[in-house]
């Protein structure tokens, strides 16, 4: 516990240097994962966020055309958004509460995978928002992709995106309520939005897949308030936030859920802010969000 509050410390104020002393990507630790798995994971994305908006291939290159898009979180290589403009996207703009990004070699080469894979007017918009199609490593056009670092992790914009997208985020941002009325705030009318939400303990519990909900709020916040690591709000907040936004809800399902024993058994354990929560609640471990700002599509 000392040494998470320690860490902490490091983390509140001087962020850059925490992300390197850890090497975190958002997706773990760097050094364990292969170029072309990236690659492969920034695809599935992909292709994840185009199933559950029931999109085929062509249907979203129509879908995407000339939009302007914005992702939560994108990690430290915005390849989601790269393929994202690949698929037709005008622009995307990447916001982030951590300065992750780095175009380290490993990430050119994640970046080549891309493009190696990809063909026909995929290839040739990829490549076009590269500022220098011939080394990944000088990175995108930022008239193409953007990338803002905000200690908010908000990005304070307005009635600027047709689509916001995130994988693996929500649950770590710090205000979850700013962070939605962020995000109603900047879509246009018409436009959708779609999140990937994963309640996991991300490594932080011990014997059961919910016990990370034993610490106290003030411990949690003493060990992991800078980090960036979950939140641990469970289904219900989503849910209460989400009704109050003047959004139409497409679709709330679950990913997966702790077995009924595993959310029994951690039951008289649990820490104030989850006593109230109901068994099928606590019990869920991920799921999907998309809905609609209602008005004219743009
Ligand atoms: C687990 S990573 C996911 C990265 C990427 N979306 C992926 O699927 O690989 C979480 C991301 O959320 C970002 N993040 C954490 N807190 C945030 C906040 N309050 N606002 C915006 N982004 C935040 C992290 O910096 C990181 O980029």
């Amino acid at each position: 516990m000392l040494r998470a509050v320690a860490t902490n410390q490091l983390a509140r104020f001087a962020p850059g240097l925490y992300v390197r002393l850890t090497g975190q990507t958002g997706r773990g630790a760097a050094a364990e994962e292969a170029a072309a798995d990236v690659a492969g994971y920034f695809r599935r994305c992909v292709e994840d966020y185009f199933a559950r908006l029931g999109l085929a291939s062509d249907a979203a290159d129509a879908f995407l055309a000339g939009k302007s898009l914005m992702e939560y979180g994108p990690g430290d290589l915005p390849g989601v958004a790269a393929l994202m403009v690949a698929h037709g996207a005008e622009r995307v703009c990447c916001v982030d509460r951590f300065p992750l990004v780095s175009l380290s070699e490993k990430n050119a080469r994640v970046v080549g995978d891309l493009v190696a894979a990809s063909a026909g007017r995929e290839r040739e918009r990829l490549v076009a928002c590269l500022r220098d199609p011939a080394d990944p490593r000088a990175g995108f056009e930022p008239t193409r992709i953007e990338y803002l670092v905000r200690p908010s992790g908000l990005s304070g914009l307005t009635d600027a995106f047709d689509f916001v997208f995130s994988r693996a985020v929500l649950e770590h941002v710090d205000d979850l309520e700013a962070t939605f009325a962020d995000m109603v705030r900047a879509m246009r009318p018409g436009a959708l939005a779609i999140h990937l939400v994963d309640l996991r303990s991300h490594g932080l519990h011990r014997r059961n897949p919910l016990d990370f909900l034993a610490w106290s709020e003030t411990a949690w916040r003493w060990m992991y308030s800078a980090k960036g690591v979950p939140n641990r709000w469970r289904i219900d907040r989503y849910r209460h936030i989400v009704e109050r936004l003047p959004v139409e809800v497409l679709q709330f399902e679950a990913t997966h859920c702790a077995a009924p024993e595993q959310v029994s058994d951690v039951r008289p354990l649990l820490a104030a802010p989850f006593r109230g929560v109901s068994d099928d609640d606590l019990a869920v471990l991920g799921f999907w969000l998309v809905f609609r700002k209602p008005g004219e599509a743009p």
